[in-house]
């Protein structure tokens, strides 16, 4: 699998125990940073990342920062993109049986390196469900090509 990855100072250290876990899993890996402890701003890595699974360059986006909670705002904001910040497994599985997440936000200040890599693993491994979750994501990307005029 193509997998791109991203994070700032809060998500470094997780990042990198991240990309040594997909290595060993024969995955290939587009990092696009940070490199470094040194504070940054997330949206700059974020962005990168859902604009690799957005335009097809990888089949799946990670973005960790201390909460996942501004990386998956941002990436959220990249028309196709359907980021999940989650914090266990059961909601790793979830967000893509039912929602069919493509970019997983995890907060490196939330959870520690062994949850986080069974919640890579489950994300990674689940297939989307379909069916009647087939209409109501149909329904997310109708409300992402009607902005403000859409809804009931
Ligand atoms: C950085 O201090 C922190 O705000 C950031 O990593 C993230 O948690 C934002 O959502």
């Amino acid at each position: 699998m193509k997998i791109s990855l991203g994070c700032d100072h809060g998500g470094y250290s997780l990042k990198a125990e991240i990309v040594s876990l997909l290595k060993e899993r024969g995955d290939s890996v587009i990092d696009r940073g940070t490199s470094g402890p040194g504070s940054v701003d997330y949206p700059d890595f974020a962005l990168p990342v859902a604009r690799d699974v957005a335009e097809g360059r990888a089949e799946f986006g990670i973005l960790i920062c201390g909460t996942g909670i501004g990386m998956a705002m941002t990436a959220n904001k990249v028309r196709g993109i359907r980021a999940a910040n989650v914090s266990d497994v059961y909601s790793a599985r979830m967000s893509r049986l039912h929602n069919n997440a493509n970019v997983l936000a995890l907060g490196a200040r939330v959870i520690g390196p062994g949850v986080a890599r069974e919640i890579v693993e489950v994300f990674l491994s689940t297939p989307f469900e379909g069916g009647r979750h087939e209409r109501r994501v149909g329904k997310i990307g109708d409300a992402e090509r009607l902005g403000n005029q859409g809804g009931e």
